[in-house]
This record gives C-alpha cells, sequence and structure tokens, in this order.
C-alpha cells in the first residue's frame, strides 16, 4: 500500500488531493469470480463498443477512422446486480481501505457515510484511451486487471493536475477523488487482439 500527497491546484474543496494505491488487492478465489463474471459477459456481447460516443476513443489523426473501442459492461443493465461475484466483491472496499484512505484524503471521509456504489467494467484494445475527466460521485476506485500472457503497453493512468502517473498493473486498485481530473493513455496491444486479452477496468463510483 501506498499513499501520495500533493497539493491539488484546482480543487478548492480539496485542499489535498490524495490517491490510494494496493497492489495484489484481490485473493485468486475472488480473482476466479471475477474472470467468471467477465467470461459471462464476454460470451453474451453484453460489452457495448461505445464509439458512437467519441468519448476518450482512439483517433487516427490522418484517417479519422476509430483505431479501436473502449467496450463498457454496466452489470445493472443485464442482470441483478446483487447477483453477480462482481457486486458483491466490490464491497470490499469499503473493509477498511476507505477508513483507511479517509485519514489523509477529504473526499474518502465522505465516502464513509456511504456504502452507496455502483461500477462499470472497461475493456480497452489496442489504441483506446480514455480523455481526461472528473467522474460523478465522491470518490472513485479502479481495478486494474489483465490475464496471464497476454502484454500491452500503455493504459497508464495521469492526473493531469498533479502530473503524475500511475502505471497499469494487474490487480492493482488505485482510489482518488472523483473529481479529480484523470485521463488513461493509449494501449498498445496486438490490433487483432479479443475482448478476453484486453485490459479490463472495474470502475467503483462511491456516493
Ligand atoms: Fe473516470
Amino acid at each position: 500500500m501506498a499513499s501520495h500527497t500533493k497539493k491539488c491546484p484546482h480543487c478548492k474543496n480539496l485542499p489535498l488531493f490524495d490517491y490510494y494505491l494496493v497492489d495484489d488487492y484481490f485473493t485468486s478465489e475472488e480473482l476466479d469470480l471475477i474472470w467468471t463474471d467477465i467470461d459471462e459477459a464476454i460470451e453474451n456481447n453484453w460489452f457495448e463498443g461505445n464509439s458512437k460516443e467519441h468519448n476518450g476513443t482512439a483517433i487516427n489523426t490522418k484517417t479519422k477512422k476509430y483505431l479501436a473501442e473502449r467496450y463498457l459492461f454496466w452489470p445493472a443493465k443485464y442482470k441483478n446486480i446483487r447477483e453477480t461475484n462482481l457486486a458483491e466483491i466490490s464491497f470490499k472496499v469499503f473493509q477498511g481501505h476507505t477508513k483507511k484512505y479517509s485519514e489523509t484524503c477529504f473526499a474518502a471521509l465522505n465516502s464513509l457515510e456511504t456504502r452507496q456504489s455502483h461500477f462499470l467494467v472497461s475493456c480497452y484494445l489496442n489504441g483506446g484511451y480514455y480523455k481526461a475527466h472528473r467522474d460523478n460521485g465522491i470518490t472513485t476506485a479502479l481495478y486494474w486487471l489483465s490475464r496471464d500472457g497476454f502484454e500491452f503497453e500503455g493504459g497508464d493512468l495521469f492526473f493531469p493536475e498533479i502530473n503524475e502517473w500511475v502505471r497499469f498493473k494487474h490487480n492493482r486498485m488505485v482510489m482518488f477523488p472523483s473529481k479529480a481530473l484523470h485521463a488513461v493513455s493509449p494501449v498498445i496491444m496486438d490490433e487483432n487482439a479479443k475482448l478476453q486479452s484486453g485490459r479490463f477496468c472495474i470502475t467503483q463510483f462511491m456516493e
């Protein structure tokens, strides 16, 4: 676990912009359950490409064609969210992590007051990125996953306001104030890679 504290020049209401990082966040049993949910979503074509939204999807500046999609899977749209392994495991963040984060982060302190959260699963393939943006909610937690043997470059998290990068790593969790500006750098992998071998991110929004 590591904690980084920097002055945020833009967030007047966030005297300290602090992100929280935990490696090897999920147990192997939890990972098995999460991959089961993800595989089910892939098999049922529940991941949706979002090229129509033009929301941070990589574009070849010469051809103006989309290089890749950033695929999204909102579990709540397809089944009772409480029935997913993901939903159950997502509550792990409230078992000490939000409390620990709240010792140094104003936003996480607010998140302690609620266990309300929802999440989505993103899959980035070659060229996929996400432009700088702020999330709705109070605290955002990201959980990064990739399968053994599928290597790629990029897909790192960037906080422009503090000029700080967090490198992608399988089974790494990063928590930060939702209103902090954040972006994902373009993923570079085999252009024929399929969803199974993508860069996965579970995003949990705490309100
Ligand atoms: Fe975000």
